[in-house]
């Protein structure tokens, strides 16, 4: 059975105390979850070790990370690895943000990289994939989400694959407020299962999260979350205020 997750990705926002604060406001909130009904929370890298001490106590909510680097260690300044995330008891790594693609120039060969770093070290992946809007507009959506499913992920293995979430996030509804409606959603998502299932099988395309990231917020949240194929959500601007994060972890069901 597939797990339904909501997932905080708090982007470059929130100091110490702040991120201190909204952790603890979560938890005050109860969230009701269970092991199939998850929450991950990936705060920017300098909160991780404040953020694990607090989340030890909590079931059901893994700590997250945005990023790690596609290589083992060296001289690379600034960056974070994939093992040092381990170390901090991160459970699950976002990559292949839009954000890091477009801004970052990460490509299908680094994000493969990065990839592996996640897995050799034990963690989850999140792997974001989402088309422009001028793909949207020239109907050509599903085959630029598929190219972007192939060349991150279909080089692992059946056995690394289970430990793959992908997270679908139409880059013209991130931070606008323009949702992808729901159908819009869900036929985005079947075809994503469907690219999955003719690699690794069905029965591994059944056991796959899928989420949906972009504007996602309470009053969208139940009608995206209803669908078949949406398995949960994504959440950038609306993780960051508790009474929305914990109203859209409840539309989960
Ligand atoms: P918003 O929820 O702010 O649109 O961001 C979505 C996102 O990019 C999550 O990774």
């Amino acid at each position: 059975m597939r797990k339904k997750i909501v997932a905080g990705n708090w982007k470059m926002n929130l100091d110490i105390t702040e991120g201190a604060q909204l952790v603890n406001d979560i938890f005050n909130g109860s969230p009701q979850l269970d092991e199939n009904k998850i929450v991950v929370i990936a705060p920017p890298y300098i909160h991780l070790t404040q953020t694990a001490s607090q989340l030890a106590g909590m079931d059901f909510i893994y700590l997250g990370a945005q990023n790690c680097h596609q290589e083992a260690s060296g001289a690379y300044t600034g960056e974070v690895s994939a093992a040092m995330l381990k170390s901090a008891e991160v459970a699950y790594v976002i990559i292949g943000h839009s954000e890091r693609r477009e801004y970052y120039k990460e490509d299908s060969a680094m994000l493969a990289k990065k990839v592996n770093q996640a897995l050799v070290n034990g963690m989850q992946v999140i792997f974001c994939c989402g088309e422009p809007l001028e793909i949207r507009d020239a109907n050509t959506q599903n085959a630029f989400v598929e190219k972007q499913i192939k060349e991150g992920i279909f080089h692992l293995s059946a056995e690394q694959f289970k430990n793959i979430v992908i997270a679908y996030e139409p880059i013209w509804a991130i931070g606008t407020g323009r949702t992808a409606s729901a159908a819009q959603a869900q036929d985005m998502h079947a075809h994503i299962r469907s690219v999955v299932a003719a690699q690794y099988g069905a029965q591994t395309a059944d056991d796959t999260s899928i989420l949906y990231g972009g504007s996602c917020k309470p009053s969208n949240a139940g009608e995206l979350f209803g669908n078949a194929d949406v398995d949960g959500g994504l959440i950038g601007g609306a993780a960051l205020k508790v009474a929305d994060f914990l109203s859209i972890i409840a539309a989960m069901g």
